[in-house]
């Protein structure tokens, strides 16, 4: 079984999708804490009705990111963390956590990985006119949506879909694809 920390941002379906895959034995994985770095995120209050432990951090209380990171790395120390799953945390991560966790972060991202990277993926695809959309996981270095890509899914985007209609789709391959991804990562690496 995988000790894992989870870091978002805001809403958490995701958190919620790998915590069910867990709950329903299709992950071995046991999220040992969630790390938000928004003390009003929705996502905080879903870790506490499913028990899962939270770090809570305002990044502008610390004098640099250095010392921000070094708060979450004792606290990953003591509870025995081996992987990090980001699900919809917006914020890079620096040297602090990518040394002592290189090869064993990872994130997704709303988009077919190297297009569209950043903020406001979907946005920038459906400006772009687009016409297959989909979902990438990758390994997390020190970039932007930058690390090399473990998997990717996508569909053809139908004439006339609206954002919501996208948005939902997106996230609907996300819950599944994550876990699945995730599963078979740590099976090759046990
Ligand atoms: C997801 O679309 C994810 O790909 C992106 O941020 C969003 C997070 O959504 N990185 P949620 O907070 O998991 O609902």
């Amino acid at each position: 079984m995988k000790r894992i920390a989870v870091f978002a941002s805001g809403t958490g379906s995701n958190f919620e999708a790998i915590h069910d895959s867990i709950l329903k034995g299709n992950l071995d994985a046991e999220i040992a804490v969630l790390v938000v770095d928004q003390p009003k995120a929705a996502v905080i209050e879903k870790a506490k009705n499913r028990n899962v432990e939270t770090l809570v951090l305002s990044p502008k209380d610390y004098a640099s990111k250095a010392e921000y990171e070094t708060v979450i790395l004792n606290k990953l120390q003591e509870l025995q963390v081996e992987e990090i799953v980001l699900a919809g945390y917006m914020r890079l991560i620096s040297d602090v956590l990518l040394t002592p966790y290189q090869n064993h972060i990872v994130n997704i991202h709303p988009s077919l990985l190297p297009d569209f990277k950043g903020k406001d993926a979907i946005g920038q695809a459906i400006a772009a006119g687009a016409k297959r959309m989909g979902v990438t996981i990758h390994y997390v270095d020190s970039g932007m949506d930058t690390g090399s890509i473990i998997a990717q899914e996508s569909f053809e985007v139908q004439e006339g879909m609206s954002k919501e209609e996208i948005e939902h789709q997106i996230h609907a391959i996300e819950h599944v694809l994550y876990t699945n991804t995730l599963k078979k990562l740590w099976e090759e690496t046990k």
